[in-house]
């Protein structure tokens, strides 16, 4: 556990919750990027992760057009001027991600859409139950879920995605690459960093995803963390996601294992006020005093990360209005990714 500086800001949270959420951050705690496979710990820029939060906003945006010439209602605050490059939606799969170029972090951003289920709590449960059922490619020991591998490696995602960055690094191969999704964005978001990593020879590809669950085992986590060192996946107080699928540590290589740097944003209750913190967690991905200290059954945590909605308008919309978060999704007819992914149904 690493407290450090803090540093006061106020979010205008009054409206959602009636009352002051004092945000107190505790920046740039960890050390330098050291790579120890086995204690990774990733430097935590806060002000990246402010800005990374609203791309992944972002791209839950359901009109096509106000991406592309970024005037959406996500498309403001600190990604204005934004230069989207390529829109990438797979209808088939209902999936969507953009590529394009944000001058003021020097570099590409990809951003990765998470799930648009008809409900997150329906999309949880379901992703409970899924084994590791694929061994990652190339790696001894390495598992992954097929489902979310897929969701990257078997769409259209892969390649287009692929396409736009070497189209943007012809004209301008000073920019670095930072990849960021939130859900299942986030688990897409981290395959796409491993494949430009490992197969592709990209050099310190960043990732900050939002709420991802789970997607491999101790050896994937290990290679993983091996080849995008440069990684943090923030989680929100009771978020529900990370949490899955479960880790059971008596099962070895057969359980699932998140790789590092955890950043825990985490409630603080002192009388009518709520205090929230960070921490920089261990590098084990697994750190006990991080979100795994806590239940994970929060929806309304998993929608909001930094005070930023992930979720397309009209959930957004449904959300305040019901504030249970099991609202509909307007933006795919379909029910569940398994559904659009018939080989992966196992059961
Ligand atoms: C954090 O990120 C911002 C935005 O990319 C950058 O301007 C700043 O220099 C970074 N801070 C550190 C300490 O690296
Ligand atoms: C990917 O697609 C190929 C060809 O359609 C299929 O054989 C394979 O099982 C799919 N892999 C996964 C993980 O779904
Ligand atoms: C939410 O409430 C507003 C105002 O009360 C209403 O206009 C809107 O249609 C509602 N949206 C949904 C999705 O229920």
């Amino acid at each position: 556990m690493r407290l450090c500086s803090v540093v006061g800001m106020g979010y205008d949270w009054k409206k959602q919750y009636g009352f002051i959420i004092l945000f107190l951050s505790l920046a740039m705690c960890a050390a330098s990027a050291e790579i120890d496979r086995k204690t990774a710990i990733c430097e935590y820029n806060r002000t990246k992760a402010l800005n990374l939060v609203e791309y992944a906003s972002a791209v839950y945006t359901i009109d096509d057009l106000s991406l592309l010439s970024w005037t959406c209602s996500r498309c403001k605050g600190l990604t204005k001027g934004f230069k989207i490059h390529t829109l990438i939606v797979d209808v088939q799969h209902c999936l969507q991600a953009f590529v394009g170029v944000a001058e003021n972090l020097d570099a590409i951003v990809i951003a990765f859409r998470g799930t648009q289920d008809t409900s997150i709590q329906n999309w949880a449960e379901d992703i409970y139950f899924r084994e590791l059922d694929l061994h990652y490619p190339g790696v001894i020991d390495a598992m992954v879920h097929s489902g979310f591998y897929a969701a990257y490696h078997n769409t259209t995602l892969r390649e287009r995605v692929f396409d736009a960055i070497q189209a943007i690094r012809q004209a301008r191969s000073d920019l670095g690459v930072i990849i960021t999704g939130h859900s299942m964005g986030g688990a897409m978001a981290t395959f796409c960093a491993l494949d430009l990593s490992a197969n592709y020879g990209f050099k310190n590809v960043e990732v900050i995803t939002f709420g991802q669950p789970r997607v491999g085992n101790y050896a994937f986590a290990l290679y993983y963390n091996a080849y995008v060192p440069l990684t943090i996946r923030v989680t929100h107080a009771h978020d529900i996601v990370p949490h899955l699928p479960p880790y059971y540590p008596l099962l070895g290589e057969k359980t699932y294992h998140h790789f590092a740097t955890e950043v825990w944003i985490f409630r603080v209750a002192v009388g009518r006020l709520q205090y929230e913190f960070e921490r920089v967690c261990d590098g084990s991905g697994e750190d006990t005093s991080c979100s795994r200290s806590v239940t994970g059954n929060s929806i309304a945590d998993h929608l909001n990360y930094y005070g930023v909605y992930l979720k397309t308008e009209d959930d957004v919309m449904a959300l305040q209005n019901s504030s249970n978060g099991q609202t509909l999704g307007l933006g795919c007819k379909t029910r569940s990714l398994w559904e659009r992914f018939p080989a992966m149904a196992q059961e």
